[in-house]
């Protein structure tokens, strides 16, 4: 167990040493998607430690530009689809999930799944995935910014797949008023979620 342990911190603290060298804003996103989905993770009952590596590690990749994605992500031979093509920042999850994976040596599917499926989330999510996937759209600069996330902010400190389902239906519906693409894992994350109740 003291081993367990002491493996984890260590994995912690590498990629706390990736998270510090990243550009101010995305850092400072990212230790407040941290510290949020510790929160959720207490609250929960899910473990906060990995609630907290999951949320840490999320958006290692967002700073690199779409062609730098497309490339490393070939270079890792992950699967690139057509929304990926056409959207490369997409790639940024599953990117980082990669690297925690294979360069870091973190062990912990559930961990890597939810830097994965972060950006969309997906149908079967597990917990930590969920908190990783909310905590990172409603942290508070992002709560700030937009008043209409206040009820997907109440919602999931009470039940994570009401908030999760708060937050797709203004997501989904702003980007439909906008002429955009909803990507196929977050309408299936709806479908899924919804058939659920
Ligand atoms: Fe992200
Ligand atoms: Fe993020």
């Amino acid at each position: 167990m003291i081993n367990v342990t002491h493996q984890f911190d260590k994995l912690y603290d590498r990629v706390d040493g990736m998270v510090a060298s990243l550009p101010l804003p995305l850092k400072e996103h990212i230790y407040r998607t941290r510290d949020l989905a510790r929160r959720l993770g207490k609250i929960h009952g899910v473990d906060d430690k990995r609630c907290a590596l999951g949320a840490l590690s999320h958006d290692l990749a967002r700073h690199l530009e779409g062609s730098q994605l497309l490339i490393q992500s070939r270079e890792k031979n992950i699967p690139i689809n057509p929304y990926e093509l056409d959207s490369p920042v997409l790639l940024h999850g599953p990117l980082a999930a990669v690297w925690l994976e294979s360069e870091l040596g973190c062990d912990d599917g559930e961990v890597v799944n939810s830097v994965r499926y972060h950006t969309t989330g997906r149908p079967c999510m597990t917990h930590i995935e969920k908190i990783v996937f909310i905590a990172d759209k409603v942290e508070p600069e992002k709560l700030a910014a937009n008043p209409e996330l206040v009820l997907v902010a109440d919602k999931m400190e009470v039940d994570l797949d009401e908030g999760i389902l708060e937050y797709l239906k203004l997501r989904v519906r702003s980007t439909m008023q906008q002429k955009g693409v909803v990507h196929p894992l977050a309408l299936e994350t709806w479908n899924y979620l919804i058939q659920k109740e």
